[in-house]
């Protein structure tokens, strides 16, 4: 059977090709998903949200949780919030609702690859933006200069996956002025170590914000987030929304709100969740100084590193390692042609795998004599 054309450009993604070399013996220090492990509460609050009704919520959520994402926000619960199974299914909502044909979608290179993705599913061309080593800064003037009359969406990540790098409060406020449509991906934005990175929240009528508690919560199985845009922008992305997924898991729903609810709980929940990846990036980092001879700039949010890998091509190197040190890594340009020359090194793992999985990678590279 022919496939539709929209899906002709669209590949195997790397990130599955490297996880389809995993033996049991491997290490996996390439996977995106935070090693959290729910706690009695939580799942004493899943127990109660399970006996919750099954049936069908309002297209953008249930008016009550929709009430509590806006809290402190000045977006109005009735129209300006729309709950979706997960940020995956916003950023399709939102690419659906506004990416013709021809248009051109800004994307971050290195970045997350489902952006370039989207935009190619609907026919646009990614353009990417560049960000610099070693701080992987956004340049907004530069930015600026990639817009043509074509552009429809910027999307920014902070903090990005794959970098960990956060993007300056004056930087985004000068993304959201520069009067093209703006999607801001702020799913990693409860993971930060030193201060937490500013939100595109508030910062004019041309941005949409996407978060959810995947990353924060552990919870990508229960597929759970949302997306903040005025009201205007926000019609038809419900529109595209509800023929995606009529609506969000009504138990993830329900899960949620129970979340917001027990303010005590979850700002100790977040505490030490953040503690949690802050020793792990203190592993990681430890581990690359000493077995890699490696320092990066410390990564400021999310579990990822960036890290630079002797000159190879990067593909063929992840792959060395998945087959001969059994370590999974992904390589850069699995997230744009920046990422030559690095590998994604995911630290969402128990202080003993990061520092058995980053040895595994100097003793290899050593072996190599490289
Ligand atoms: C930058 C970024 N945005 C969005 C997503 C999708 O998250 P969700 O599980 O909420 O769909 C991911 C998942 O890895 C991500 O890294």
């Amino acid at each position: 059977m022919k496939t539709a054309d929209r899906l002709h450009s669209i590949e195997l993604s790397l990130i599955r090709q490297i996880n389809a070399l995993a033996t049991p013996y491997s290490v996996n220090l390439g996977i995106g998903e935070p090693n959290l492990t729910p706690d009695e509460t939580l799942r004493e609050m899943a127990a109660r949200a399970a006996a919750m009704p099954w049936k069908y919520s309002p297209n953008p959520g249930h008016l009550s949780l929709r009430k509590k994402i806006c809290e402190g926000t000045d977006f109005d619960p009735k129209s300006e919030v729309c709950v979706t199974a997960g940020t995956q299914e916003a950023l399709f909502a939102v690419f659906t609702a506004y990416v013709n044909p021809g248009d051109e979608v800004l994307v971050p290179n290195p970045g997350f690859l489902s952006y370039a993705t989207l935009a190619r599913i609907c026919g646009a061309t990614p353009v990417s933006y560049d960000l610099d080593v070693p701080e992987w800064r956004v340049d907004a003037g530069a930015l600026r200069k990639k817009i043509t009359p074509k552009t429809k969406l910027i999307v920014v990540n902070s903090p990005s996956n794959p970098l960990g790098s956060v993007i300056d409060r004056e930087t985004l406020q000068a993304i959201a002025d520069m009067g093209v449509l703006v999607v801001s991906d702020e799913i990693y934005r409860e993971i930060w170590y030193d201060a937490p990175p500013a939100s595109m929240t508030g910062m004019g009528n041309d941005v949409i914000v996407l978060n959810g508690l995947s990353k924060s919560h552990g919870m990508t199985g229960l597929r759970l987030g949302w997306i903040l845009a005025g009201a205007e922008l926000m019609q038809p992305i419900v529109t595209a929304h509800q023929y995606i997924a009529t609506c969000a898991s009504v138990f993830s729903q329900a899960l949620a709100e129970m979340i917001f609810d027990d303010r005590a709980w979850n700002e100790s929940w977040l505490a030490n969740m953040r503690e949690q990846f802050a020793q792990q990036r203190e592993a990681a980092l430890y581990a690359m100084r000493h077995e890699l001879d490696t320092a990066i700039e410390p990564p400021r949010g999310a579990f990822y590193a960036f890290v630079p890998v002797p000159a190879c091509e990067s593909v063929a190197f992840a792959k060395s390692l998945a087959t001969d040190a059994a370590v999974l890594v992904i390589p850069g340009v699995a997230f744009g042609t920046l990422g030559q020359g690095f590998v994604r090194i995911s630290y969402a793992a128990p202080v003993d795998e990061i520092t058995s999985g980053i040895e595994r990678i100097g003793r290899w590279l050593r072996a190599a004599g490289r």
